[in-house]
């Protein structure tokens, strides 16, 4: 017979195995995700966005994930690509290709992209230069408008809330309110720091990761306090604007996600919900 310690110890390493078992099996088990954006100004067709946030290519995420997030992403023949940021993880050499499997997808509106911390720390201009090989137009503190038939859209895109200079006015300077108006910080927390002139339609981040491991009564237990947990997954009401977070496609320090899968967003544009 065994002793109750003995017990207790193969319980707890049966529990062990299997949670970081599964949260390894979770960590490669993206999700689609659809967010319906309506629009009481919008003119004509629907339009589709992919949003891919932290991909973190690294130790933690292989390349075969990103390829098979890319083939995705193909197959939901999105209007715009944009990425939130953190394109890698622990080292930039890992530029190579984390943007590469995302360069034979050519959006008829573009690719763009925005900062994270961790491309900020990890080698910025690497990462621009990246950007820039991989045809993906930055929006660091800048807006773009994309005029599509009858249709206007304002893209901006601020640097990262802690390790770069955010600026909104510099980013917003030329939007005007006769568009579609969407604006992407990786940090989400930043949204709260400013004063919108012209009230955006959606405001997209990432970040957070969700938690990575986000358990039912318990919530985000790995959650960072510099990610904050106001803002850490899915859709927000930010004073009448809509904050979308993603909870992102790579994971950081730790290589498990438990309840909180990879992500592709995909945002429906249209002038009613279709
Ligand atoms: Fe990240």
């Amino acid at each position: 017979m065994i002793s109750r310690r003995k017990f207790l110890f193969y319980i707890i390493g049966a529990f062990g195995i299997s949670f970081f078992g599964y949260g390894f099996y979770e960590k490669k088990k993206y999700k689609i995700e659809n967010l319906f954006v309506p629009i009481k100004k919008w003119i004509g067709n629907p339009i589709r966005i992919v949003f891919l946030t932290d991909l973190h290519r690294g130790p933690f995420t292989g390349i075969s994930f990103l390829k098979n997030i890319s083939d995705e992403v193909k197959k939901l023949k999105p209007d715009i690509l944009i990425f939130g940021g953190d394109y890698i993880y622990a080292s930039n050499n890992y530029l190579k290709d984390a943007l590469s499997p995302f360069k034979e997808i050519n959006p008829l509106l573009g690719k763009w992209g925005v900062l994270g911390n961790h491309d900020n720390f990890l080698g910025r201009k690497k990462v621009i230069k990246s950007l820039n090989e991989n045809d993906v137009y930055l929006l660091n503190n800048e807006s773009f408008k994309i005029i599509h038939g009858e249709k206007k859209i304002y893209l901006f895109g601020v640097d990262d809330l802690k390790t770069g200079n955010p600026d909104l006015n510099k980013g917003s300077k030329f939007i005007k309110d006769d568009g579609t108006i969407i604006g992407i910080s990786h940090n989400p927390l930043f949204w709260e720091k400013v004063k919108f002139k012209t009230k955006p339609d959606l405001l997209l981040s990432g970040h957070t990761h969700g938690g990575q491991i986000d358990l039912p009564f318990l919530g985000p237990i790995f959650l960072f306090p510099s990610h904050g947990k106001k803002y850490y997954r899915g859709l927000y009401n930010l004073d009448g604007i809509k904050l979308y977070v993603s909870r992102g496609i790579g994971t950081i320090h730790i290589p498990l996600r438990i309840f909180c899968p990879p992500e592709i967003t995909v945002i429906n544009i249209s002038g009613n919900r279709f």
